[in-house]
């Protein structure tokens, strides 16, 4: 396993705005909310009330996170630190937005129609399966996803509660037939009705849904206020359209990237190359990316994050700010997970404990008086099995206890 303390990373995202981005901003989710559904017969002859605070169905959930602070880290740091509570969406979690947004831009082109036996497709490692499961049967879709076997059974379990159809298969490298995406690919290519692969980490309009949507609302929510924000990378979608946005707001916005152990993305920010610690030793447990953490990390460029590498980051020059070290270890992702708990009552996933180690370390790095922002992307309900099983975690030699202080994270 790699070594926790010299492995841990930010990378920075020092992103002049993506060249011709600037172009107006259009709020989709405002928009999309704002449009009158066409009322059927029966709703325009009642008397149900209509009142603006009731939504129209579960795809009106999404969205509008609070942005709460993170008392035990903030009051520790002297810095605000604000976690965008995207566990509140109604499938408990951030994929919800793009689960929304990639369905309804796809019935915009044409290429799906409710109620019509047409299917939507993914390869995800389980949140956004459950996202697109629960928009699908929303809109009257079917959903099939194909996930890797070792992600917690949670997922798998509420993929099929949602009714979608559910493949575990063995994790393995992206070049391989039998990788999850290659398989959804695959199961939609031989779809007989209307087929729509969703293909997050490669499509384009993944990093788009957060630049309009996620991206404005935290940038409401401060005021225009912030000085960081700091994301891990699974598909890349969230930190590359949230920091596109916040850059174009204010380009002195500095964007951390949180990388778990064994994943490549950290070092080929700071140095160019696509490399982990772990591959070095040899040590893997998977074969993807060596880490208990679900939905960060990753040893590939994605489109959706190769996109921010090429237009928005720099090499670390050191010193705060500029982006230096490695990736966050499982052992302070594990221990900030039960801090979290026992100093603030926050319940939270694995992707969202690597962030909060991350926002204290710019935290500490910035200095009191500075306002981080990361997100809790996720939940620890759907990962009970795993990451907050203190048998499982103890089984791999990591600590349960919360620490006794924030510096057992810093290094
Ligand atoms: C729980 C969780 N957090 C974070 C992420 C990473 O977000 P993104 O894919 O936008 O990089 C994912 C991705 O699947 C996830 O499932």
């Amino acid at each position: 396993m790699a070594d926790s303390r010299t492995t841990t990373l930010y990378a920075l995202l020092t992103a002049a705005a993506a060249a011709g981005a600037a172009s107006t901003v259009v709020c989709w989710h405002l928009l999309n909310k704002s449009k009158s559904k066409p009322k059927s017969k029966s709703e325009s002859s009642s008397n149900k009330p209509t009142s603006s605070q009731i939504s129209h169905g579960v795809t009106e959930l999404i969205g509008n996170t609070p942005l709460i602070r993170i008392n035990s880290l903030s009051d520790r740091t002297g810095c605000e630190i604000l976690g965008k509570a995207e566990f509140l969406n109604p499938g408990g979690s951030s994929k919800d937005r793009i689960a929304l947004y990639l369905i309804e831009q796809a019935e915009l082109r044409g290429e799906l129609h409710p109620n019509a036996n047409n299917c939507i497709f993914e390869g995800t490692s389980g949140s956004t399966g459950i996202s697109l499961a629960m928009v699908a049967r929303a809109k009257g879709y079917l959903c099939h996803i194909v996930m890797p076997s070792d992600q917690a059974v949670e997922k798998s379990q509420l993929l099929q509660r949602y009714g979608a159809t559910v493949e575990r298969v063995p994790p393995c490298s992206i070049v391989d037939k039998g990788h999850f995406v290659n398989v959804a690919r695959q199961r939609a290519a031989e779809h007989t009705g209307g087929a729509y692969f969703v293909d997050q980490f490669e499509n384009l309009l993944n990093a788009q849904a957060h630049y309009e949507w996620t991206g404005p609302e935290i940038w409401a929510q401060v005021r225009g206020r912030m000085d960081a924000f700091v994301h891990g990378s699974g598909t890349g979608g969230t930190i590359a359209g949230v920091a596109r946005y916040l850059k174009e707001q204010n380009p002195r916005v500095r964007c951390y990237l949180a990388d778990p152990q064994g994943s490549g993305l950290a070092n080929k920010v700071n140095h160019g190359v696509m490399f982990a610690d772990s591959e070095r030793e040899g040590t893997r447990r998977r074969q993807q990316v060596d880490t208990l953490v679900e939905g960060v990390g990753l040893n590939r460029m994605t489109r959706n994050f190769a996109r921010l590498f090429s237009t928005t980051t720099r090499r670390s020059k050191g010193g705060p700010g500029s982006g230096s070290g490695s990736g966050v270890a499982d052992a302070d992702a594990v221990r900030m997970a039960r801090w979290l708990v026992a100093e603030d009552g926050l319940f939270v996933g694995s992707s969202a404990a690597i962030n909060c180690v991350a926002a204290v370390r710019v935290a500490k790095m910035l200095g009191p008086g500075h306002t981080v922002v990361t997100v809790l992307a996720d939940g620890g309900q759907r990962h009970l099995t795993k990451f907050w099983s203190d048998e499982a975690m103890t089984g791999l030699g990591h600590d349960v206890q919360a620490p006794a202080s924030l510096d057992e994270f810093l290094g």
